[in-house]
């Protein structure tokens, strides 16, 4: 491999020079602090006065592992108690929850309706009480849900059979995903009663318990795709006020019939086009048309480079809405996975990283900072922290103290080891047998149909029936690769 591990690298200043020879900024602390002096463990104080307890965030991340009608299982319930005893308090949504059945990504994904409000409020219930056993108080502790419509990357019905609801034609997703030339896209008045379904799941997360939901606008689904929808005719695309109106519509509907909800927004804050396997394996554009307006973020001339015009203008019109909660995120785990999530080892379907991994990592944080810098009053949660591995420590309080973001969001490192924010806090040393070294398997075993997990650093997935598949895919793949 021939970038440097993270664990290779011994002391802050080392890291250092090689993020400089790398051409990248990021900051890094000597030493952590932890407790209440530290950065991390201060808190933060929302516009409307409720006060989170510390700056980290638990990111929203599926298991795959709901019931057919979209409720959860002892693994969900497992997976939620494990972000209550992480120590976070800011919970982004636990997972991406659907409002209808058409707009799962998955046929496990949970659904938020009439029929599954208990379990959804137990399942709430599971974490914040997991949280109370560890720490003996939940008052500052704040719990979203995020609520998604999986657009572009709808597979209700089976995990091998998408069945795309789309926005416009566009002009390499479609062709990467084998969309059918006459396959409909979504017309003006089945968005509206999209934005209704959106309202209402609001409005039932609110009786559920929860204090916000995450009106989804990442990853390549439909939110998301809105930003984009530059070739759409008719009100919901063309210009960013047309692309733009499934927000406004969606949050005006909430504040008319669940006033007291807050709401937050998950943003792809940059794209790029979608990449696929090189001739060595190894990560490459595919082929795009130029101009290029379908990479929200990015310069249409040129979209492999950043142009934060537009989220910047998103963000003021969030501000304008009321919206204070951002959490920022990039890309799509389908189409370019190394932009969304650093990793040194593909998910099956992925390919090399033609990065090294850090420099994915300074590029969230780099546009969280700028984007923070034009935004103060809003609270920013920033992404991409899990790559860093040892360091993280070191660089997540380097970018609280200097004001990049104001909380520290965490993914993939609270599968293998949910615990480390509050090993951190407390000023315990880390577990590193723990953390996560971005093997990509809780990726690879949806992609299969398999529930996600860690299953090399968890024992419990280790343990799984479904762990000795994984591994044979897995070993295939290398021998692909080696070939
Ligand atoms: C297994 C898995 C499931 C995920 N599910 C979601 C999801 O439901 N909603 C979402 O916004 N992001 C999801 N993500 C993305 C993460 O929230 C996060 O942005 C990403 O893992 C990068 O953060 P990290 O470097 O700390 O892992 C998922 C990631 C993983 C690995
Ligand atoms: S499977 Fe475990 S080690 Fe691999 S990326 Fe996921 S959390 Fe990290």
């Amino acid at each position: 491999m021939k970038y440097r591990r993270m664990a290779s690298l011994k002391e802050p200043d080392e890291l250092r020079a090689y993020a400089s020879s790398l051409g990248i900024d990021l900051p890094v602390d000597d030493e952590v602090i932890a407790g209440e002096d530290g950065p991390l463990g201060q808190p933060y104080t929302l516009p409307d006065g409720f006060v989170v307890g510390n700056r980290f965030c638990t990111h929203p991340m599926e298991g795959w592992d709901g019931t057919p009608d979209g409720k959860p299982t002892e693994l969900t319930v497992r997976r939620w108690r494990n972000f209550g005893r992480s120590g976070a308090k800011l919970i982004w949504g636990g997972e991406a929850v659907a409002f209808q059945h058409d707009a799962r990504a998955n046929p496990n994904e949970l659904l938020i309706n009439e029929a599954n409000l208990a379990d959804l409020t137990r399942l709430r219930g599971s974490l914040v009480e997991a949280h109370e056993g560890a720490f003996g108080r939940t008052d500052d502790l704040l719990v979203g849900l995020q609520l998604t419509h999986s657009g572009r990357f709808s597979r209700p019905n089976s995990h091998d059979r998408p069945e795309p609801r789309i926005l416009y034609r566009h002009p390499v997703l479609d062709r990467k995903f084998g969309v059918p030339a006459d396959w409909p896209v979504l017309t003006d008045a089945e968005i509206e009663a999209i934005i209704e379904r959106f309202i209402e799941a609001a409005e039932l997360a609110g009786r559920a318990g929860f204090d916000f939901v995450d009106v989804k606008h990442a990853h390549g689904y439909l939110g998301h795709e809105f930003l984009s929808a530059h070739d759409r005719p008719g009100p919901f695309g063309g210009s960013f006020e047309n692309r733009t109106r499934f927000l406004r519509e969606v949050v005006a509907g909430i504040r008319r019939r669940a006033p007291e909800m807050r709401v937050g927004v998950r943003l792809s804050a940059f794209d790029m086009p979608p990449f696929r396997r090189g001739a060595d394996g190894v990560g490459e554009p595919e082929p795009f048309p130029l101009p290029y307006p379908y990479a929200f973020g990015a310069n249409p001339e040129d979209p492999l480079q950043r142009q934060l015009d537009e989220p910047e203008r998103f963000l003021a019109l969030l501000e304008e809405l009321g919206i204070f909660l951002v959490n920022l995120t990039a890309g799509s785990p389908y189409y370019n996975p190394h932009i969304q999530r650093p990793a040194l080892y593909p998910p099956s379907d992925g390919y090399g990283p033609p990065e090294d991994p850090l420099v994915g990592v300074a590029r969230q944080m780099d546009v969280a900072r700028r984007l923070k810098r034009k935004r103060p009053r809003v609270c920013f949660v920033g992404t991409a922290y899990t790559y860093l591995q040892e360091w993280l420590p070191h660089v997540a309080q380097g970018a609280v103290r200097e004001g990049w973001v104001d909380f520290v969001g965490l993914g993939r490192m609270l599968l293998s080891y949910p615990e480390l924010p509050a090993h951190l806090l407390a000023g315990r040393p880390l577990d590193r047998r723990r953390i996560c070294r971005t093997f990509s398997d809780c990726t690879t075993a949806p992609r299969m149909g398999l529930v996600s997990g860690c299953y090399p650093l968890d024992e419990f997935y280790r343990s799984r029936p479904e762990a000795p598949r994984l591994k044979q895919a897995k070993a295939d793949l290398r021998k692909r690769a080696e070939s």
